[in-house]
């Protein structure tokens, strides 16, 4: 008999904790089978990618840009995105500081494959976005979380991060502004915090994919706050600002050689993004202030609503996060935890939320709402939630 063995990287993955979407899963189930569920747990834009990128992406379509493209992206497009960069930073980006790949998470998988060797260790801020964890375990990474706890905001506190680097560091990883928190680092944080890794010889990375959703003040990026750029790189993309997560569309700015290392990393790896799909990102790009501004103004009227409505729902709280996609409500008062309120809410109202542990243990206590669901919904979805907690739920087990 055939015994089939597969690569330790393939193992990693293969045994990693599946119980991230477990809700989720079940709230699929009990929708396949005709329940009316409310789904609250993604973080796919509910938006159509607007029709003028449509329109351009179906001419480039036309006239035969279906063919193989440059390893590290289309001038092009590099060239809007250094336009991007620049505008926003004292240090002007050139279009051979970026390189594109097929989504952020290829972008991350890619940066973090270039820098670290399995074993090594990276540090990564909590409550953390998960899809960090398949791509630490595949590359075998020890990941190193630092708590940015719930009792202070989530708030990034750059000086446990600093004192977590040891030399068995070789990267530290940022998330600006945070999936699920909706923190954001503040110009001084990322300029103390690369200036420390500089002088200690570790790469700082920053995956800035909610950089255009932000409410109150606006985003700043690693490569603008940062004095040197050798330590530093930017990860980015049009999944959610865009409303274009299918269309696979990411980026990386980084400097001197580890440009090189990506390029040969994506020209092994991928082969080149589809050009329309280049041409239209670009197209996006430059001509995107009207739609991510509508966009960005439905989300913040969306997070409003749920901070007012969970607020004023007896035992449940949350803040109001200053961007991103994403509201963590803090149910402590009311359940064992994010776990038991997320399994009991969807048991009883047939609304399925994110239990906030897989986020890190900082997140243990909360559940993560998704604004990418119009209104009605949220108003329909919170109708639920209240009559959960206020009709004989408390205190779930
Ligand atoms: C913080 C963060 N980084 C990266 C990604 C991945 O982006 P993409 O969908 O472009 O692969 C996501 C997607 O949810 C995210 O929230």
């Amino acid at each position: 008999m055939y015994t089939p063995r597969f690569s330790k990287q393939s193992q990693a993955l293969h045994s990693a904790d599946a119980d991230v979407w477990a809700v989720s899963d079940r709230a699929h189930e009990l929708a396949d089978k005709g329940e009316d569920v409310i789904f609250l747990c993604v973080g796919d834009p509910n938006f159509d990618t607007p029709e003028p990128i449509l329109d351009y992406a179906r001419a480039r379509l036309g006239v035969g840009r279906t063919h193989y493209s440059p390893a590290a992206g289309e001038l092009v497009l590099r060239r809007a995105i250094a336009d991007i960069e620049s505008k926003v930073s004292p240090h002007p980006c050139d279009p051979d500081d970026v390189v594109v790949f097929p989504g952020g998470t290829n972008a991350i998988y890619g940066v973090l494959s270039c820098l670290l060797n399995p074993g090594e260790q990276i540090i990564i801020p909590e409550p953390m976005y998960i899809g960090y964890v398949p791509i630490t375990d595949a590359l075998q990474l020890e990941v190193k979380k630092v708590a940015c706890p719930a009792d202070q905001g989530f708030a990034f506190d750059i000086e446990t991060i600093k004192q977590a680097i040891s030399d068995e560091t070789r990267v530290v990883m940022i998330n600006t502004p945070v999936n699920p928190t909706g923190a954001m680092a503040t110009p001084e944080q990322l300029r103390d915090l690369a200036a420390h890794c500089r002088e200690r010889n570790i790469w700082l990375i920053s995956d800035e994919m909610y950089s255009m959703i932000t409410f109150a003040r606006r985003h700043t990026s690693l490569r603008a706050a940062a004095e040197h750029l050798d330590n530093v790189v930017v990860i980015d993309g049009l999944s959610k600002s865009h409303a274009m997560s299918g269309w696979r569309l990411g980026w990386a700015v980084a400097q001197g050689d580890l440009v090189e290392r990506l390029i040969e990393y994506a020209g092994a790896t991928i082969f080149g993004v589809p050009q329309f799909v280049q041409e239209a990102a670009a197209f996006a790009l430059e001509f995107d202030t009207y739609f991510v501004k509508q966009m960005r103004d439905a989300y913040e009227k969306r997070r409003d609503l749920i901070v007012e409505r969970v607020n004023n729902i007896p035992g449940l709280n949350c803040s109001s996060p200053e961007a991103g996609m994403f509201v963590m409500v803090d149910v402590s008062d009311v359940a064992k935890d994010g776990d038991a309120f997320a399994e009991a809410l969807l048991d009883a109202e047939r609304v399925s939320v994110l239990p906030g542990k897989p986020f890190g243990p900082s997140a243990v206590n909360h559940v993560r709402l998704t604004l990418a669901a119009d209104e009605a919904e949220l108003s329909r979805a919170l109708d639920r939630i209240e009559r959960f907690v206020t009709g004989g739920c408390r205190k779930v087990s």
